[in-house]
């Protein structure tokens, strides 16, 4: 009997261990949701304008983020250049900037050339990400 039971125990632990892959399955395909919180996109705004942080994100990219010829790409476009689309690939471009650009003549600074803390830099790629990216 009671090891009718504990082979019972394993089918079950085996059918919740196959239900969770599953899940992270489908979760790991199109990667974690992004925060578009409020309260980030706000913060996000106030750096990539130059609020806080010091950073000239608006002087390249322009202040809506359409792009400033010779300086910076629209950032509000599908075209990614440097970046896949998502809000990862956006925060490594903020985070290291773009030494070598595809197709503008001067490189882009490590976090816009201004000081930002991880926070700051998360928040400018949700920023960033939400302008291609509008809540439905
Ligand atoms: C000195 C000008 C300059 C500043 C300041 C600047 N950028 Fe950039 N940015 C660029 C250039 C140049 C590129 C690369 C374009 C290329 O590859 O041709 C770029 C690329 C990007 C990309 C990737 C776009 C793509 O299509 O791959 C993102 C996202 C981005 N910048 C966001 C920001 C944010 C956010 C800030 C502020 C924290 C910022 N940038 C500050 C000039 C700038």
């Amino acid at each position: 009997m009671s090891a009718m039971n504990g082979r019972r125990a394993a089918a079950l632990v085996a059918v919740a261990a196959a239900a969770a892959s599953a899940v992270a399955g489908v979760w790991g395909g199109q990667g974690p949701s992004p925060d578009q919180s409020p309260a980030t996109l706000a913060l996000g705004d106030s750096v990539f304008h130059g609020k806080v942080g010091g950073a000239l994100c608006y002087v390249c990219h322009g202040p809506a983020a359409k792009g400033v010829p010779g300086l910076g790409p629209d950032l509000t476009d599908k075209e990614w250049l440097n970046a896949d689309g998502t809000v990862e690939s956006i925060a490594k471009v903020v985070e290291t900037g773009v030494p070598k650009p595809k197709k503008l003549p001067a490189p882009m600074p490590p976090k816009g050339g201004g000081q930002l803390n991880a926070a700051q830099v998360k928040a400018a790629a949700a920023y960033v990400y939400s302008l291609s990216h509008p809540a439905k």
